[in-house]
């Protein structure tokens, strides 16, 4: 099993990698932002309590996102690996996540941060707002998520870096040429299959 983070502020194209990731090495995709949409649009109580933090740009409460991760890996006991997008976000939800995949045996094998520049994060999130109707993809939000991101979620890289796992990856480029130097090190763990 292969398991990668792909980590990175708002609108660093975590997303838009994930899917050519999962296609091309066959791993199964787990974004926690997605998952929190769902919840929201079927309008669960963990949604409507999520919605809350979401549409003002704020993480969500550690124990809500970690309690939905776990039932997440189980439901693919042959999966190749998983990756992980949008999640940890913080180092508590980091140490949650390194003891849960302990238990199944398994551990993160390769964190890949991609590194875009502020105005070009803000540049993209406000265009996918036209169409998007995310209500957290406005320019006010968006400030407040890359805030977020920069007091709660950064430290999570100094984590995995200390594990020696952590890579920066440059994402400012075009998405295939992004992708590109992140296969070559998925490369270094696992061979594409398609
Ligand atoms: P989440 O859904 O995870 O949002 P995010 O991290 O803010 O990420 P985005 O989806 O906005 O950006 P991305 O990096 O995936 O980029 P994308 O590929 O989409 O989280 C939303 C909210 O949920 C959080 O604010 C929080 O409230 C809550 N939440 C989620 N997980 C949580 C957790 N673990 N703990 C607590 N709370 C949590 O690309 C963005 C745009 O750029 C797209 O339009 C894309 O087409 C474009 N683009 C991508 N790559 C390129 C490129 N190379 N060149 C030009 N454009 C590009």
């Amino acid at each position: 099993m292969f398991n990668l983070v792909l980590f990175g502020p708002p609108g660093s194209g975590k997303g838009t990698q994930s899917e050519n990731i999962i296609k091309s090495y066959q791993l199964q995709h787990i974004s926690t932002g997605d998952l929190l949409r769902d919840e929201v649009s079927r309008q669960t109580p963990l949604g409507t309590e999520a919605k809350k933090y979401m549409d003002q740009g704020m993480l969500v409460p550690d124990e809500v996102v970690i309690g939905m991760i776990s039932g997440k890996i189980d439901e693919s006991p042959e999966a190749r690996g998983f990756v992980f997008d949008g999640f940890p976000r913080t180092t508590n939800q980091a140490e949650a996540l390194d003891k849960l995949l302990e238990f199944k045996n398994t551990q993160i094998h390769l964190v890949l941060a991609l590194e875009v520049p502020e105005a070009d994060l803000i540049a993209r999130l406000v265009n996918r707002g036209i169409t998007s109707g995310r209500s957290d993809d406005n320019e006010e939000v968006i400030t407040k998520r890359i805030k977020e991101y920069q007091s709660k979620t950064e430290p999570v890289a100094r984590y995995y870096g200390d594990q020696g796992k952590l890579e920066r990856v440059a994402g400012h480029h075009p998405v295939e040429e992004t992708y590109a130097l992140l296969s070559k090190n998925i490369n270094k763990y696992l061979l594409p299959v398609a």
